[in-house]
């Protein structure tokens, strides 16, 4: 069986190691480009998506099965009715109700064809997914917001050169619900402060933290320019920041936001400072080392209140697997370690979700 799997480049082969230890015989077929590879197992879809899922990767961002691969024309109207064609013959259509997705990718690569495509993902997407809601299904759009749905029954269709490759799964087994980094951020159209703030926003869609909008008290460490604050802000959350760079100065005329202009070193382990706040969450985006992150975060352990959530991004500039092994080990004394993963919008670093330990 053949997947495409996404991950990021600097990560390429340890999501490959990730791989090899479920199947020792997996092998590459095509490197389509830096992040995107054709790769074949042993098992059945089946025992391969619940062992991806058993073993909680951390590298590899988003599996897709592979089950037909044919040539298309590079014609839009030939290649729409080609595609549709393929899934119908191949798959189960959606049933009266049910959420679909038709994630379609288009990579370039070396094509028999004179030209490059002129036509785009979305065509085709538009296409089956007006054919699959008219048989009664529920379009889902993963680059209308930032979404993580498990149910959704998805065709994923990848074109490479004049190749296609189809196939279908539930979100649940694709890793990640959004195919793509370039959708997932392209989808809000917010003002934002900073790019990171899809960071804390995937983190929260991942792992279905609901922040709601009644908000609490936050701790944003290494906070600035302020992306992080602005979302915990959108939540409702009263934020105490802490970064010795600047915020954005529209934070920084928010009645909620508090900007200690400082590292977080010279304040945590200030008495005031622990005694004075039982935050709801504390996010923490510092570029320091793993082991530098961890210690941090164990000495704010008591400003957080009982059984609270930490999201936090480990940098791995250096060897990855032993970053994460360093900084997990020193969490554990005070934190659960609920989720880790290189999320889309992380580049050589993981989100990491944890909770107080009692
Ligand atoms: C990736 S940026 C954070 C981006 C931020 N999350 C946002 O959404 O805009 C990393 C920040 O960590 C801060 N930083 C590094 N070491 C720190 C420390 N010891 N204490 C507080 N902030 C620190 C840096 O000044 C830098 O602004």
């Amino acid at each position: 069986m053949q997947y495409i799997i996404t991950y990021s480049p600097c990560f390429k082969k340890n999501a490959l190691r990730e791989l090899k230890s479920i199947d020792n015989q997996i092998r590459i077929i095509t490197d389509f480009n830096e992040s995107i590879s054709l790769i074949e197992t042993i098992f059945s879809q089946e025992d391969f998506q619940s062992k991806i899922l058993k073993n909680n990767v951390i590298f590899i961002k988003h599996i897709a099965p592979v089950s037909v691969t044919g040539e298309i024309t590079g014609d839009l109207e030939k290649d729409k009715q080609l595609l549709l064609h393929e899934i119908l013959n191949h798959f189960t259509p959606v049933k009266n109700g049910e959420k679909f997705a038709i994630q379609t990718r288009i990579c370039d690569g070396e094509t028999s064809l004179n030209a490059p495509l002129d036509y785009s993902a979305k065509d085709i997407e538009v296409y089956i997914g007006t054919y699959f809601t008219d048989l009664g299904g529920m379009p889902t759009f993963s680059d209308k917001q930032i979404i993580n749905d498990d149910e959704v029954n998805v065709f994923s269709i990848f074109i490479y050169g004049n190749r296609f490759y189809i196939g279908n799964s539930l979100s649940l087994f694709n890793l990640n619900f959004s195919c793509d980094d370039y959708r997932i951020s392209s989808h809000r159209g917010k003002r934002e402060i900073s790019r990171a703030e899809n960071k804390l926003t995937e983190a929260l869609s991942k792992y279905k933290i609901d922040l709601g909008e009644k908000g609490g008290y936050a701790l944003d460490i290494g906070a600035a320019p302020g992306g992080w604050t602005n979302v915990l802000l959108q939540h409702g959350f009263i934020v105490d920041a802490v970064d010795p760079g600047n915020l954005n100065p529209i934070l920084l005329e928010n009645p909620n936001v508090k900007h200690y202009k400082c590292k977080i070193e010279s304040i945590a382990q200030a008495e005031e400072f622990a005694k004075n706040h039982k935050y709801d969450i504390i996010v923490d985006d510092m570029n320091v080392d793993p082991e530098v992150t961890a210690e941090i975060m164990n000495i704010l352990t008591p400003c957080l209140k009982d059984n609270g959530l930490a999201i936090v991004t480990i940098k791995l500039p250096g060897n990855p697997e032993k970053g994460i092994q360093d900084a997990v080990k020193k969490l554990s004394d005070c934190y659960y370690i609920l989720k880790i993963n290189n999320l889309f919008h992380n580049r050589q670093e993981v989100t990491t979700l944890l909770q107080k330990k009692w």
